[in-house]
């Protein structure tokens, strides 16, 4: 195992060093899908840390999908599928940072169009409303992960076309610019197949296997702000989450 040695006079934590170093060789190939990350032992006596210390930079990567673990075996690299965090109520820009790609936008429009009955019916507002669409496809690094079409309402955040380089993050405009901070998702998840304009845009072939999210965000009170329609290559996600047996009793 050859890992750069860490910079301890840097206020970056050493586990999270650790974490960044291990990251840079599965992105550069040195470290393929499949084999096996080096142990906590190993990274210990390496580098010259505590076994905590490793331990917390091997979870890291375990939680964010990079990498899994199994029993008696080891660590893991994970195959090339992201795995979708539905759990929290992430942005595209916070999922694909924290995998350490960089997340990148082609914007396909950014208008103002009147709300329709379905839109208007998710964001609680009435039909012909006027609402900012924005369509995007979401990149990372090069590689097109999904094609998002938002639909905001524009009293929320006026000038919003003024204030926002819509190829950057919404969520942090609007957090920023406007205070709204997006705290619960309703989402819905369905398969679907890409049309002749999404295969295109996605660069796969048409027909191959999507995810289909619908999500309307709100803010803590319940005022919904955005609703989206995304496509996701099914190629590059995976969707995995925790089921528990506990209080099925309250379904009776
Ligand atoms: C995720 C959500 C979208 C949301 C987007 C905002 O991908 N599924 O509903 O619009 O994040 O991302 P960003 O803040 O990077 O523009």
């Amino acid at each position: 195992m050859i890992l750069p040695a860490l910079d301890r006079r840097s206020v970056i934590p050493l586990y999270y060093q650790i974490q960044q170093r291990l990251l840079q060789q599965i992105r550069s190939g040195e470290l393929k899908a499949g084999e096996s990350v080096p142990s906590e032992q190993e990274i210990a006596a390496h580098l010259g840390v505590s076994r905590m210390t490793a331990r917390q930079a091997l979870k890291s990567l375990c939680d964010l999908g990079i990498t899994y673990s199994q029993r008696g075996k080891g660590t893991f690299v994970s195959a090339s599928k992201l795995e979708k965090n539905i759990r929290q109520v992430l942005s595209f820009t916070e999922e694909m940072s924290a995998r350490g790609l960089r997340p990148r936008s082609k914007v396909l429009c950014f208008e103002v169009v009147p709300a329709d009955e379905e839109i208007a019916t998710a964001l609680q507002v009435a039909a012909g409303e006027p609402l900012f669409k924005l369509r995007r496809i979401r990149l990372a690094d090069a590689s097109p992960m999904g094609i998002e079409c938002s639909y905001i309402q524009e009293r929320l955040c006026p000038d919003l076309q003024r204030r926002f380089d819509p190829s950057s993050s919404l969520y942090r405009i609007l957090s920023q610019s406007y205070g709204i901070q997006l705290a619960v998702a309703d989402e819905v998840i369905e398969a679907g197949l890409a049309s002749g304009e999404e295969a295109r845009m996605l660069r796969v072939t048409k027909g191959s296997p999507v995810f289909m999210f619908t999500r309307t965000s709100s803010v803590q009170s319940g005022q919904p702000v955005e609703h989206v329609k995304s496509t996701y290559r099914a190629d590059r996600y995976k969707i995995s989450h925790r089921l528990t047996r506990l209080n099925r009793e309250l379904l009776t």
